[in-house]
C-alpha cells in the first residue's frame, strides 16, 4: 500500500457521521439545523482547535469573496469557519474519502453548501487551474507529507501572484526521535515531522517568501490546561475529537502532549506570499 493510501486508511473511521449526529442528538441539538458553533469540538482536527483556525484567518487577512483552498481539509472545521466569518468561497481537498463525505454532509445542514465545498484528492497534485485562488491554508497536514517541496510548488501554481498561504503544522524543535502513535500517524512510515528551517527552505525554493513564523505550543498548553478545567468541572462535552478518533484518542494524544511539553514538537504558524 502506497504512502497516501496508509494515511487514509488511518484516519478512516467507519462510521463517523453516525457517530457524530448520535452525540449531537444526545446533546439536543437539530441535525438539520446546525451551526458552526455546534460542531466546534469535533471538526477541527489540530492543536489549539478553533482558536488556532481563528488566529491563522486573520493573520491571512481573510476577504469576503476570496476564494479559499483548505488542503487536507479534514471534516470541515476550518473551512466552514473560514466562509461564515470572513465571507469567503472555500474549497477543500482531503485524501480520506470518509473525511470528504462527512465534509459534505455536515456543511449542508450548517446550510453553507453555496459556499463551501469538498473533493476528494491529493495536495501532490492539485485538480485545480494555475492561479485559481486567492489564498490557501494547511493545517495540520505537513505531517503526513515527505515530499513538501512538491506540495508547494502545487500550491504556488494555483495561487494568483500575491496570494497568501497560511501553514499551521506540527514542526520538530529538536532530534529527539518521536514517540508513536501520534494522531496523524501510527508509526513513523507515515509521519514526515520536519523543522521550520525546512519549511521556509522549501517554500522559497516553490516561489513564496515567508511573511511571518509564529510558534503556538505556549497558546496550546493554555488551551488545553483550559479544556481540562472545564472537563473536570462540567465532565467531557458531548462531541470533541475523540468522536473523530475513536478508541486510539488517549494513547495519541498523550503521547502529542507529552512531545508538546518537552519542546521538541510545536505548532507553528507560517504565512508565505506567493511572488
Ligand atoms: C490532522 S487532519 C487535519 C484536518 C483539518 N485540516 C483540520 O485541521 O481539521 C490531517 C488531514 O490531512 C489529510 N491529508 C494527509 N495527507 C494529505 C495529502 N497528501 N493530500 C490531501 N490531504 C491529505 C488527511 O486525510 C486528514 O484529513
Amino acid at each position: 500500500m502506497d504512502t497516501e493510501a496508509q494515511v487514509a486508511r488511518h484516519y478512516t473511521h467507519g462510521a463517523l457521521e453516525r457517530s457524530i449526529l448520535d452525540a449531537l442528538a444526545r446533546a439536543g441539538k437539530d441535525p438539520d439545523r446546525l451551526t458552526a458553533a455546534d460542531l466546534a469540538g469535533v471538526d477541527e482536527f489540530h492543536l489549539g482547535w478553533r482558536p488556532s483556525t481563528i488566529a491563522l484567518s486573520q493573520d491571512l487577512r481573510l476577504a469576503p469573496g476570496q476564494r479559499v483552498l483548505d488542503v487536507g481539509s479534514g471534516i470541515g472545521g476550518p473551512a466552514r469557519y473560514m466562509a461564515e466569518a470572513h465571507g469567503c468561497q472555500v474549497t477543500g481537498i482531503d485524501l480520506t474519502e470518509e473525511f470528504v463525505a462527512v465534509a459534505t454532509a455536515l456543511t449542508r445542514r450548517c446550510g453553507l453548501a453555496d459556499r463551501v465545498t469538498f473533493r476528494q484528492g491529493s495536495g501532490l497534485a492539485l485538480p485545480f487551474p494555475d492561479g485559481n485562488f486567492d489564498a490557501a491554508t494547511l493545517i495540520h497536514v505537513g505531517m503526513n507529507i515527505e515530499r513538501k517541496d512538491l506540495l508547494f510548488r502545487e500550491v504556488r501554481r494555483v495561487l494568483r501572484p500575491g496570494g497568501r498561504f497560511g501553514i499551521y503544522d506540527v514542526m520538530c524543535t529538536d532530534e529527539t526521535p518521536l514517540p508513536y502513535p501520534m494522531p496523524w500517524a501510527a508509526d513513523a512510515v507515515t509521519s514526515f515531522v520536519e523543522p521550520p528551517v525546512t519549511y521556509r527552505t522549501l517554500l522559497g525554493q516553490a516561489g513564496f517568501e515567508v511573511e511571518q513564523e509564529v510558534n503556538r505550543r505556549d497558546f496550546v498548553l493554555a488551551r488545553w490546561q483550559e479544556m481540562r478545567a472545564e472537563a473536570a468541572a462540567r465532565g467531557q462535552p458531548p462531541l470533541s475529537l475523540r468522536n473523530l478518533v475513536g478508541p486510539a484518542f488517549e494513547e495519541r494524544f498523550a503521547n502529542v502532549l507529552r512531545t508538546l511539553q518537552a519542546g521538541s514538537i510545536a505548532p507553528i504558524q507560517m504565512i508565505a506570499r506567493a511572488i
